[in-house]
């Protein structure tokens, strides 16, 4: 069983987010009544029915939205002819891919119609070479192994069951960022029903404000049915990778030296550490599991390594992979149990230029003392993200709505729980969270990446704060949604 209405919430909400009217309305007779403007490849599917249980699921019960009737779209006139029957029905709508949006503000979505989106995961190579049309319903998995056949490799994220829509509507991080730019970036134009029904085309020369907003906040302005994507000439098939073990001792070395490491960072290179409770290598306190990755040769790697051998890990294992099975060897492939549904899930993100070590150091102590105090928290565990930004800085910081092209670590706590076992839990596990975020972040103001955000970070921290990001988003938002309709996940308003 899992529970919808969580009470730290409605706080929260009260806060952040101006809820539109959730009592939903639709016809008994829906399946006949919208059916008969659907194409023949969609379904419509009710709550209550058989078949409802696969189309709910979802990554977790963090900000969980309660579905009312799912159209299984299968045209992009679906989603437009879907929109129109809500808006006529004042019933709010819902567009879901993959369903692992953490967002908290999405439980504020309670029975509306669900426009399914999984369906539209068209993948065409173009004969420039350069680009694809990629469906808004595709996931990562899809894109790598429908590009691979035909050399051509792009950014997505490094998870094979997550969609490309989501991330890229927020940026998009992704081992491909420092060669190529984040997602948004392979962005050259969409297809978009706007919360009107209407369907527009954006780009830098059709509706080029909405193309900018997509970039970034796009989850604000419209439901993306496809996309034309920049693909890259495969040049390189193989990644290197070394994953080491160190123990607590070594908290404060190893993130001296990866402030270091980054002033030298190839875009090839990758550097992540994730911070877990294993108590067969230590029964008392947290290690540290730091995963390096290379595009190229191990001995490249291995030079870049150096300064991190020289710290003594407990152990370590390398070895090379062809693109498309990283994301196997690092856990992240279809079926994977990280793929799968993982209870409550709360992440606390924040984006930094570098490691502030002092901080870390705290974050540490938090994460480590809390992880003990609560046997029921003890899936928790911490995300230090160094992708490679080249490629992401290279593109000017005003030509889209990302606005954390400066960052270049994405820290967070994913803090993990049985929220039905223990419903207290919450209050405990947000505050832990927001602990151990505020200590990590050290002297840095506070700036987190929409897609991990977790539903209390200010609309700067996620949007920006140059006055003017903000207050063009806003004109935009009167433009393209005045009702707020597209509020439920991370809403300017
Ligand atoms: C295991 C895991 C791994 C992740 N890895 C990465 C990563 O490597 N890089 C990264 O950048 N992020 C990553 N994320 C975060 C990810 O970007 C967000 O969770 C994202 O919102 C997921 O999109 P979704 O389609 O899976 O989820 P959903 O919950 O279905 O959608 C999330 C939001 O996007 C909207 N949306 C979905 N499809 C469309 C569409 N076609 N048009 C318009 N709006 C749409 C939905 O309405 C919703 O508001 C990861 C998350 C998880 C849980
Ligand atoms: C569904 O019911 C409504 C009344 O609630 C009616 O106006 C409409 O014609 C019906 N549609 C179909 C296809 O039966
Ligand atoms: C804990 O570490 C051991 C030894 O390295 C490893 O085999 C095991 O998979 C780890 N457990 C988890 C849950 O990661
Ligand atoms: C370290 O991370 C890698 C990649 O996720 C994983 O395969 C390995 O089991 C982890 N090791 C431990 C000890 O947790
Ligand atoms: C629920 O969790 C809280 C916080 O961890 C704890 O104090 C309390 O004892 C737990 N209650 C039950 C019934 O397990």
């Amino acid at each position: 069983m899992r529970f919808h209405a969580l009470p730290i919430l409605t706080t929260l909400l009260s806060l952040t987010f101006n809820p539109l009217p959730t009592s939903a309305s639709l016809p008994a007779n829906i399946t006949a009544d919208l059916g008969q403007y659907l194409s023949p490849g969609a379904q419509i599917v009710l709550p209550g029915s058989s078949n409802f249980p696969f189309y709910d699921e979802r990554w977790s019960d963090g900000g969980r939205p309660i579905y009312g009737p799912v159209v299984v779209v299968a045209t992009e006139k679906d989603v437009s002819v879907s929109v129109k029957y809500a808006n006529a029905h004042k019933v709010p709508f819902l567009a879901t891919t993959a369903g692992h949006g953490t967002w908290w503000g999405l439980a504020a979505f309670d029975g509306g119609l669900v426009i399914y989106m999984r369906n539209l995961n068209k993948l065409e190579v173009l004969p420039d070479g350069k680009s694809a049309i990629i469906g808004g319903g595709i996931i990562v998995d899809e894109v790598i192994h429908g590009l691979w056949p035909y050399g051509k490799q792009t950014t997505t994220g490094a998870c094979n069951c997550v969609s490309v829509a989501g991330p890229a509507l927020g940026g998009g991080h992704g081992y491909f960022q420092g060669q190529y730019g984040n997602l948004g970036d392979q962005v050259i134009s969409a297809r978009v029903v706007l919360a009107s029904g209407e369907v527009v085309t954006a780009d830098e020369t059709r509706n080029a404000d909405l193309y900018w907003a997509l970039r970034g906040a796009g989850h604000n302005f419209g439901i993306v049915t496809e996309f034309r994507y920049r693909i890259h000439d495969i040049v390189e098939p193989t990644w290197a990778y070394e994953f080491l073990i160190f123990d607590h001792s070594k908290v404060e070395e190893i993130y001296t030296v990866s402030n270091e490491m980054m002033e030298s960072q190839p875009p090839q290179a990758i550097l992540w550490s994730t911070w877990v409770m294993n108590v067969t290598i230590d029964p008392v306190h947290p290690i540290v599991n730091y995963s390096i990755f290379y595009n190229g040769p191990y001995d490249k790697l291995r030079e870049f390594t150096q300064p991190l051998h020289a710290l003594k890990p407990l152990s370590s294992l390398s070895g090379t992979t062809p693109y498309p099975e990283l994301t196997t060897l690092t856990g992240q492939q279809v079926g994977s149990v990280l793929c799968g549904y993982q209870g409550s899930v709360k992440e606390f993100p924040f984006d930094v230029v570098k490691y502030d070590v002092p901080g870390i150091l705290k974050w540490w102590d938090i994460y480590s003392a809390g992880i003990k105090a609560e046997p029921a928290l003890d899936k928790t565990f911490c995300l230090l993200e160094g992708y490679s930004w080249q490629a992401v800085q290279a593109v000017p910081a005003a030509s889209t709505a990302f606005p954390h092209r400066q960052q270049r670590l994405l820290l967070s706590p994913v803090v993990t729980y049985d929220f039905t076992a223990n419903t207290t839990l919450d209050d405990v596990a947000t505050s832990w969270g927001e602990a151990m975020r505020a200590a990590g972040r050290g002297k840095f103001k506070p700036r987190s990446y929409v897609n991990y955000a977790s539903g209390d970070e200010t609309l700067q921290a996620l949007y920006g704060y140059e006055p003017w990001r903000l207050a063009r988003l806003r004109q935009l938002k009167k433009k393209y949604d005045p009702k707020g309709q597209f509020n439920f996940y991370a809403g300017i308003h």
